[in-house]
């Protein structure tokens, strides 16, 4: 008998953020003076909005004075941000929670905090389910929770605290907020609710403020980043890149994630004419038979789909392209797989997420019976990723003798820096060739499916 799946929390289900909530005891946690200010730890999974939002997190807690980037061990308060995409997920957080019962309990007044999707796909269930959760609140609305703490420590906070310095290369922009589109296995609907946008003069002061402490590289973030329209103009996904590509001193720019349907023209030529705007596309195709698209409801068939990697790679050759796929959806016949795997084959990805499909309450598919067994999902899943594996070798060996561009991030343990290349591919660079934060000219030397050896020809910037 397969786990029945738990129900979706009400607020999700009107697509609301949900108010901060408490224990209604009085004063639950009792949180003693500490006489400095209170340290926060936060922890994250799931997407890249949930590293984005733990960047904004950790900028409110320095703004009100807590230090915002505290180890555990040093720890008065640990956020949760959490993911709900997949069973797994969630399994991944109650792990992390049960190491946190025995942290809360080595120190009087130690609190924790979850937010992100499984807080708005439980809701209040999760106090009942975790008695050592203290508060739990929706990251769009976390006014009444930053209140609250600041009630709390009041006589421990001194005003804003500097942010820590930070030597990042690489940020996110959240440029929308949500997502419209309802495929039947997802959860991101009901979680992160309807779309909306900043705009487009907002999401550039940002990256002006990014790029004065460093940053070079910059990806917008939007769960249907393509669909982004600002409030006020109406403005598109191609203007806003338009827009950031002119603020100085910015390298590289990327997006995510776009969706089939939205995917036009317009942002290919951008991606082409842009001189910041990197080629690489990630392109969700989630699965390659009709009839199964239709069921997951994804509004594209797989000939529109092809047609549209035809006109992205027709007006920018050098395109990097990834894809994320599910195996095991409900009713998926073999012939409906294998349509999957045809379309690997045909396209040519660069790199694919592969994921078994996993109920989720609340969803149009948690209607529909979860009928794969789940060692078949692993055959179908593991049958793809060396099928992919395949893939990816020989479309990187493709590029051995190529030029390539590398942002160095870091160096190895063996002295060797890497980075990506604005295909978004990892390079290896030989040792004591180049420091990270430089933008170097490579030539590929030897490539495995995951990563290319690259030397330096010269700095480019
Ligand atoms: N907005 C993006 C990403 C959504 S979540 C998009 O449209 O593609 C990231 C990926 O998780 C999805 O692309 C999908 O492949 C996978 N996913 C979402 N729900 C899932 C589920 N119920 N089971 C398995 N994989 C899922
Ligand atoms: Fe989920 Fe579909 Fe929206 Fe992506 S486009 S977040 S898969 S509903
Ligand atoms: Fe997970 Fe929420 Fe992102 S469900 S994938 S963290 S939007």
């Amino acid at each position: 008998m397969p786990a029945p799946v738990p129900p979706l929390s009400p607020a999700a289900r009107g697509f609301q953020a949900i108010p901060l909530l408490q224990r209604p005891v009085p004063r639950r946690p009792i949180v003693p003076v500490l006489g400095r200010p209170p340290r926060v730890h936060l922890w994250h999974i799931g997407c890249q909005m949930n590293d984005a939002d733990h960047e904004m997190l950790a900028e409110r807690f320095a703004e009100l004075g807590f230090v915002p980037d505290a180890a555990l061990d040093d720890a008065d308060l640990t956020v949760l941000i959490t993911c709900a995409v997949r069973q797994n997920a969630e399994q991944k957080v109650y792990g992390k929670f049960r190491e946190l019962t025995d942290w809360k309990q080595a120190r009087p007044g130690r609190a924790i905090a979850m937010t992100g999707c499984m807080a708005v796909e439980h809701g209040p269930a999760l106090l009942q389910k975790l008695p050592d959760l203290d508060y739990l609140f929706d990251v769009r609305d976390c006014d009444g929770f930053f209140a609250r703490l600041q009630a709390v420590h009041a006589s421990d906070l001194d005003g804003p605290l500097p942010l820590p310095a930070s030597d990042r290369l690489l940020a996110y922009v959240s440029v929308m907020g949500g997502c419209n589109e309802m495929c039947t296995y997802c959860i991101v609907p009901f979680v992160r609710g309807r779309e909306t946008s900043r705009p487009v003069g907002e999401i550039v002061e940002d990256v002006h403020r990014l790029v004065e402490r460093g940053v070079r590289e910059v990806t917008l973030l939007g769960q249907n980043v393509n669909s982004y329209a600002d409030p006020g103009t109406g403005a598109g996904l191609p203007e806003l890149l338009g827009a950031v590509d002119r603020v100085p001193g910015l390298w590289r720019l990327r997006f995510l994630t776009s969706h089939p349907r939205n995917a036009v023209p317009e942002l290919f030529e951008a991606m082409r004419d842009l001189p910041t705007v990197c080629e690489q596309l990630h392109l969700p195709v989630q699965a390659g038979d009709d009839a199964l698209l239709r069921r997951m409801r994804r509004m594209y068939t797989v000939d529109e789909y092809l047609a549209k990697i035809r006109a992205a790679r027709a007006t920018v050759p050098e395109l990097g392209l990834t894809t994320d796929i599910i195996v095991g959806f409900s009713g998926e016949t073999e012939a409906e797989f294998l349509g999957t795997e045809a379309l690997l084959r045909t396209v040519g990805f660069d790199v694919v997420h592969l994921q078994a499909y996993s109920v989720r309450p609340g969803t149009a598919a948690a209607r529909r019976p979860d009928d794969i067994p789940i060692e078949e999902k692993k055959r179908r899943l593991n049958h793809l990723l060396d099928l992919q594996r395949q893939i990816a070798l020989e479309r990187n060996q493709g590029l051995v003798g190529r030029a390539v561009e590398v942002l160095v991030e870091s160096v190895t343990a063996d002295g060797r820096p890497f980075g990506r290349t604005r295909q978004g591919k990892i390079a290896l660079l030989p040792a004591g060739s180049a420091a990270a934060g430089e933008l170097v000219e490579g030539r590929v030397q030897t490539a495995t499916a995951w990563q290319l050896s690259a030397d330096v020809e010269a700095a480019a910037a």
